[in-house]
């Protein structure tokens, strides 16, 4: 067999995993799939310890240390999304299906098929060379899905155990195939769920329609006054810590291929929305929003049923850029949303996990050898982004162990994280494993 059907063929085993986080059914696939990395590590050689947390458990593997050259952590997360809708999928979520040159499979771009690469990348040097131009410190999570929990908790405790130089990261997007990204910056994360409590029980609406609140309304009602008519949030302070874009940024952003064509090719809309006077890459890259994520109440079956629910409910989440408090921003969007509580229901606000936004020099030491072996890996000099989504655990990183995180993502735009048919580009995966190579090589001597 081939060496490369050989990686090909690891890599599905890792796929079959159904290591859902979120979902407690799944506990022992994602225990199982931790096993496999242990298993995976110990055969290149590696010293691997699996770490039990209140939730996921934690992986850890690293290279024979020498004295001599720099430590490299790369972080990856081996837990996945859910996979409803399951009706979506044109093939089982959890048996990887190669179509033309993309990987189909739940976990494929996010973010198995990002870390497996540096892991294949780190086995074919030791192979090659019999040692690494670095040390290599692995810690792979199971729980980045549902925010990471327990992970900062276990980077404070075991900061010697993870002394490194500087963090490695594949989890974020590509522009396109074969245009190496380097991202310097993600979004943070507020999220917050709140219910309206209304009649004290579901209502005839023809019998009291008219007279009685209906939660489902005013929870619309309530989210609508989320933004004003231009796309700005209109909670008080949330703007208050928001560093403004800098210039150079702006610029070398509109030289990018044009971003508001791409975001409605991406996504399929007719038009754009959002905060005015920014372009589309600028509202995803580096403005805060506020998203409703899922919103319910009342009768949601077959045909119509007359009813005024008793409670309704909407699930939020801001994304944030620095410097954004995530605690206060939850906090200022539960003061507002209780002051706007409609007269005749209650309202009940639950602020759930967060994380902060992250930016770094991409002109740092660090950060031009990263771009260096993008350069070498895909032949043409890399393209500095931000990007939307967020990786709370990187600012951690940095406060807690004091490095810088090198962002470099694998992810194409039609990738499908977070969806049916999410899938993996089989060359990134082959250029992971290169870029990989010549990260380490770089650093090695940066
Ligand atoms: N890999 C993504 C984050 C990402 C996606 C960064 C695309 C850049 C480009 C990560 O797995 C993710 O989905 N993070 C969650 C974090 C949340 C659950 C705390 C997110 O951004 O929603
Ligand atoms: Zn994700």
């Amino acid at each position: 067999m081939s060496q490369k059907q050989q990686q090909l063929d690891e890599f599905f085993d890792f796929l079959r995993f159904p290591s859902i986080s979120t979902d407690s059914a799944h506990k022992d696939d994602v225990d199982r799939c931790a096993d496999y990395l242990i298993e995976k590590f110990g055969s290149m050689g590696l010293e691997a310890s699996k770490y039990a947390t209140p939730g996921h458990p934690i992986v850890i593997a690293k290279s024979a240390p020498k004295a001599d050259r720099p430590t490299v952590l790369i972080y990856g997360h081996y837990d996945v999304q859910p996979i409803d809708p399951i009706e979506g999928w044109a093939t089982p979520p959890f048996e990887p299906t190669l179509i033309d040159d993309k990987i189909f499979c739940r976990g494929a771009t996010d973010n198995k098929g990002q870390h497996f690469s540096h892991i294949l990348g780190v086995e074919e040097t030791l192979k090659q060379h019999g040692e690494l131009p670095v040390n290599v410190i692995f810690l792979l999570e199971g729980e980045e899905e549902i925010g990471s929990p327990n992970l900062a908790p276990f980077l404070e405790q075991n900061r010697d155990l993870l002394a490194a130089d500087i963090c490695a990261v594949s989890d974020t997007g590509m522009l396109a195939p074969g245009v190496p990204t380097m991202t310097y910056g993600l979004r943070g994360i507020s999220c917050l769920e709140f219910t309206l409590h209304g009649p004290k029980g579901d209502l005839h609406s023809g019998v009291y329609g008219g007279a009685v609140a209906n939660p489902a309304l005013m929870v619309s009602r309530l989210v609508a006054k989320l933004h004003d008519e231009t796309g700005r949030v209109l909670i008080p302070h949330f703007y208050d810590d928001v560093i403004p874009l800098a210039d150079w940024e702006r610029e070398m952003w509109a030289s990018l291929p044009d971003g508001d064509a791409s975001t409605m090719a991406e996504t399929g809309v007719s038009a754009l929305w959002g905060e005015q006077g920014y372009t589309a890459l600028e509202q995803r890259w580096a403005r805060p929003t506020a998203e409703v994520n899922g919103i319910g109440g009342g009768y949601q079956g077959e045909g119509s049923k007359t009813v005024i629910p008793r409670s309704a409910m909407a699930k939020l989440s801001f994304r944030l850029v620095p410097d954004q408090d995530p605690a206060a921003i939850a906090r200022h969007a539960k003061e507002f949303l209780e002051s706007q509580c409609p007269e005749g229901c209650r309202i009940d606000v639950e602020i759930g996990h967060d994380g902060p936004a992250y930016v770094m020099d991409p002109h740092s030491q660090h950060g031009k050898a990263a771009q260096a072996a993008l350069e070498k890996t895909f032949g043409s000099a890399p393209r500095l982004i931000r990007e939307g989504g967020s990786i709370p655990i990187i600012q951690a990183i940095h406060d807690i162990l004091g490095i810088d995180s090198l962002l470099l993502g694998l992810a194409l735009p039609d990738c499908q994280i977070h969806a049916p048919n999410e899938n993996f580009y089989l060359e990134n995966f082959y250029g992971g494993i290169r870029l990989n190579q010549a990260l380490l090589e770089e650093l090695g001597s940066a």
